[in-house]
Parts: structure tokens; sequence; C-alpha cells
């Protein structure tokens, strides 16, 4: 299947950090179809060669073992072009449209790699232009909006050009391989599905910590914030990925709809609840792995005295059936002890305990990153006296070990269904419609509420009213226990 994909944006970091490298190692892997194109577009004049040049210095910021030797690149870079466009002027998408026909490609991905405000405009210039048949695709990535209006607006216009199955919206979360596995885990297998519900469990948390700070993106983040950035997309689509009911099939559609349900089914917040269920942060100086680190309105870009959220925990339910009055907890952060991503759920202790000694309810752990993997947390017998008859065990599963040749990492995963049209991975329009329906009223509470962001300490788990929130429900954060 022969693909031509076109990077608006084909000169910004998110090109040459993230997908360049990408599409690389699926090249790599012998995963990238034959007869391929990459055309990246940007505002100044360049040539492929000098585009090639470009990108092979770039690379040499990749992660070691992701970087290509000489020889591979030389090969790899063939299948790179450039091309100047001026992304509001009609010629040049003329132009677009007629390199793309020199060869006439299966399938062509127009991925907007760019900032969002641009994606009006190139979808009504490629609509305009004719870029638009049922061999065409569009990438969009995140942040989709600012806000309800703002994200509606962008789906209208890339509806006026695009029908939804032609638009792939990207949660590069989507993409972990832990969340593949969260769905094998859940409908792959029988042994968790008839646990699965609030009879079994008494919580779950997600957790995706990061201990890097703003670095020198302070003027996006401020204008975003932690529960733009992190909780509107990545956060709420794990949640939904845990707590929906089983599709009817592996269709696309048939997981986003009940993605959808989930989304639909959670309480709303009201500035009560925002009040009582919400905890937002910002770091201070402190220190991270043994060095010190700036307190966030000491980053650059960041305007003094600014009242952005870097933490956000939060406490929710899901006003349905399987999962009424259990409580989902999601927590996210910049300059946090650890870079860590897991998703805890917490069983029920057993309903009549005849051992003595320790009492500690099951535990699953998926872990996200740095590792990919589960853990079972169980209790077993020691053989030892009577009093210590059980000891907390665990049942550990390392899918890079157990897979080492086969993980592909999320934007290699995404690029490829891109290609292939695999739409599973990818947000609808209504899910992320929905995602910031439910956290504008968050949004709104804030804006009205005169104390801002707690203080913490780059370094620690954020601010201890996160520990408060949780604590109230009798539970802990996974540090904590
Ligand atoms: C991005 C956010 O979507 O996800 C960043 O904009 C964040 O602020 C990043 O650092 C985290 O992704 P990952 O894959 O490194 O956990």
């Amino acid at each position: 299947m022969s693909f031509d994909l076109v990077f608006f944006g084909g000169t910004g970091d998110l090109t040459w950090r993230k997908l360049l490298p990408a599409l690389f190692q699926a090249w790599r892997h012998h995963k990238l179809p034959e007869g391929g194109r990459i055309l990246a577009v940007a505002r100044d004049e360049r040539s492929d060669d000098e585009y090639r040049a470009f990108v092979r210095e770039r690379f040499a910021a990749v992660d070691s073992s992701k970087r290509p030797n000489e020889a591979e690149f030389d090969e790899f870079a063939q299948l790179l072009h450039y091309r100047r466009m001026d992304l509001s002027r009609p010629e040049d998408y003329t132009g677009l449209k007629a390199w793309l026909a020199e060869r006439g490609a299966d399938t062509a991905l127009m991925y907007l790699a760019t900032s969002p405000y641009l994606f009006p405009v190139i979808c009504e210039q490629l609509g305009a232009a004719g870029i638009v048949g049922p061999h065409v695709r569009i990438v969009l990535e995140k942040p989709l909006g600012h806000d309800l209006a703002s994200a509606q607006q962008i789906n209208r216009v890339v509806r006026s050009v695009f029908d939804e199955r032609q638009a792939l919206r990207i949660d590069h979360y989507l993409g972990k391989p832990a969340v593949q596995n969260l769905m094998a885990l859940r409908f792959g297998n029988a042994l968790f599905e008839p646990l699965w519900r609030r009879e079994w469990i008494a919580n779950i948390q997600i957790t995706l910590a990061e201990s890097l700070g703003v670095g020198t993106r302070g003027d996006y983040y401020d204008r975003t914030g932690a529960l733009r950035d992190m909780i509107q997309n990545h956060a709420l689509q794990l949640l939904t990925m845990i707590a929906m009911e089983p599709p009817s099939s592996s269709a696309a559609d048939a997981i986003r709809d009940e993605k959808l349900k989930v989304l639909r089914s959670l309480r709303p917040f009201t500035p009560e609840t925002v009040a009582r269920d919400v905890v937002r942060g910002q770091y201070r100086a402190g220190s991270v792995a043994g060095q010190a680190v700036p307190g966030y309105l000491d980053e650059v870009k960041v305007p003094a005295g600014s009242r952005c959220e870097t933490f956000v925990a939060l406490r929710t339910e899901i006003q349905n059936w399987r999962w009424a009055g259990v409580p989902f907890y999601l927590r996210t952060g910049k300059r946090l002890a650890g870079q860590d991503a897991h998703i805890v759920v917490n069983f029920r202790e057993v309903p009549h305990p005849i051992f003595p000694g320790t009492r500690r309810a099951n535990r699953l752990v998926i872990k996200l990153q740095p590792e990919d993997g589960l853990e079972l947390h169980l209790l077993a017998a020691t053989g030892g006296s009577r009093d210590e008859l059980l000891s907390p065990v665990s049942l550990d599963l390392d899918f890079d070990r157990a897979f080492p040749s086969e993980r592909v990492g999320a934007y290699e995963r995404l690029l490829l269904d891109a290609i292939a049209g695999r739409l599973n991975l990818f947000v609808r329009s209504d899910e992320q419609e929905q995602a910031w329906r439910w956290v504008e009223p968050v949004l709104d509470a804030w804006n009205n509420d005169p104390t801002g962001p707690r203080p913490y300490a780059a370094g620690s788990w954020g601010p201890a009213a996160a520990s408060a929130l949780v604590a109230r429900d009798g539970c802990a954060w996974a540090e904590e226990q």
C-alpha cells in the first residue's frame, strides 16, 4: 500500500522530536509500508537535501537506541521531502495537490503538527483545493481547542471538509503499549471482567506523574495548565478504557461508543464539588533526583504571579450500575517525585477474614511508564508462625521482557494505524467534546476562586491536600500504602 504522509509544521519540535523518530523506528522494524513518501511542509525555503540535513542534525538529540546510524539515515532520508508553503495561500495547496497527484498514492495523510489556531485554515484550504477524496485522512494533534467552544469550532470546520472517519484525533496515551494491554486484560481474558465492578472494586486511581518541569514551554504551558494538558485528554481516555462496558466488537466505533458512555456518566462538577473534590497545585523550588530545581514562577517564559496549575488531583464517580459509588481518583503533575504513570485498581477486602494478622486488599497495578507491565498484589502464606501467616506478594508481568522484540512506541503505533486507517486508537469528536464539557465547570470554578493553586515543593508528590482528598474516603495513593 503506497502512502504520502504530509507533516504541516514539518520543522517544528513535535515533528523532529517525536514523529520522524517514530517513523524511523517503524521503517527500521520493517513495519512502514513500502512505497511511502514523507513530505514536510513549513514556511521557509529549503531543498529536500537541506531538510534531510536538518533532520539528520536533529536526530542527534534522539535517545541513542532509537538513533539511526549513518547508513540507516541515508536510506531512510530518501523517503523525506520538503515543500515551502504559506498555509493561507490557495496556490500553495494547488501545488501540494499536484505533488500528491504525481504519484496518486493509495493513502494521503495530512498530519497537522502545527499550532491549533491553524487547523481551521489548513482544513478549509485543503477543502478548497480538493485534497479531500476518500483516500485522504487528516490527523489532528493536541491541543484540540482550549475549551468546549473552541474544540467545537475546530470540529465544525473539520466536519465541513472531511467526514468523521477521515479525521484522526491523536491522544498519544492511547498508543502506549500498556493501554493495548489494558484492553487485552479486560476483554481478552475471562478472569477479571466478573470482578470489574462496584461489588469487588473499592476505588481506582490513575496517576500521571512527571519529574520534569515545564522546560522551555513556559508560555504554552501557562496558557494551558495541567487540567487541560493532561486530565482533559490523557487521564480521561485512560479512565474510559478502565471503566467502559465490553464493546460488541473491536470495531473503532463499537469501542468509541462505549468510551463516550463513560464520559457521559461522569458526575458533573458544581462549584461546591470542585472546592471539595479537586486540588490544584503549583510547584515551588525543590529538588528532583538530588538536583536543585527552580519553582514554576521562575521558569522561562512564565509570567510573574501566574496562577497556572502544574498539579491536579481529583475525585470523581461514574454514575451507572457498574460503578455507582466507586471513587475514581485522577492525579497528574509536573516536578513530582518520579516519572511514573500507572493505574491502580484497589479491590475490596475479603468479606470475612479468617486469617489473623495482615489484612490487605488485593491490588492490580497497570504500569504505563517508565516500565510497561502488570503487578497483581495478593496475600500468600509465608509458612511462618501463626501471627504472620499471610504476607503480601506480587505477581509481576514485565511486557518489555515478555515481548522484547515486538514493543512499539506510542507514536510509531499511532502513525502506522493512521496510515492503515485503523481508527480504534483515535478520539472521536463527540468523546473529545464531552471531555471538555466535563472539565469546563472546574475551569470556571477556578476562575472565580481567588485562592489560586496550592504550593508544593518540586520533588514531592504534590500538595498535602491531595493526600487528604483520598484519605477522606479511607484510601491512600500508591506511594503512601
Ligand atoms: C503531552 C503534554 O501531551 O504529554 C506534556 O503536553 C507532557 O506536557 C506529555 O509532558 C507527557 O507524555 P509522556 O508520553 O512523556 O508521558
